[in-house]
């Protein structure tokens, strides 16, 4: 028998104005995309952005439907835009901001465990790793600097066939 561990590495800027240039605008164009999602049953907003290698933004926000399950996070409609336009570019970032109706949200929300195996997707695809910063409303900001951070034990297309 042993005992392992997994150990996640992260970076913890205090504002947006601390970013390095290209994430700060990044995740001006996320909290952009936050204000247009379309939220009216939970009322907690998401916009999600992506830097491609090629300088391009693709952005998204979440979508939700009547039936409940029907709907899509701001994350997953974010990659797959980039994926069916630009299928060939490689994703270096993607910038998340999330906000609640109730309070001013200053927690940096990760995204969620469906999400998380959507870019993990599109990091093995690209095999390169994908830089991931994710905030609240206001406040810290947190960086990954791969997806793997965020999914220990993650599943893959290479065990298939
Ligand atoms: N949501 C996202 O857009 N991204 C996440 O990572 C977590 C949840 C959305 C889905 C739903 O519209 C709302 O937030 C509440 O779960």
């Amino acid at each position: 028998m042993q005992e392992k561990e997994f150990s996640t590495a992260f970076i913890v800027f205090n504002s947006i104005s601390e970013l390095p240039h290209d994430a700060k605008s990044l995740m001006e164009q996320a909290i952009n995309a936050r204000k247009k999602a379309y939220a009216p049953y939970s009322k907690f907003m998401v916009g999600a952005a992506i830097l491609l290698a090629n300088g391009r933004i693709v952005t998204g926000n979440n979508q939700e439907n009547a039936a409940f399950p029907s709907g899509m996070c701001a994350e997953r409609v974010a990659i797959y835009q980039a994926g069916s336009r630009y299928p060939n570019e490689k994703i270096l970032q993607i910038a998340i901001s999330a906000a609640n109706s109730t309070n001013n949200l200053t927690t940096p929300i990760a995204p969620c465990g469906a999400c998380r195996q959507a870019i993990a997707e599109y990091e093995q695809k690209q095999k390169t790793p994908i830089y991931i910063f994710f905030m609240g409303e206001t406040g810290n900001i947190i960086q990954v600097k791969s997806l793997e951070a965020l999914l220990p034990f993650g599943f893959g297309g290479q065990y298939l066939y």
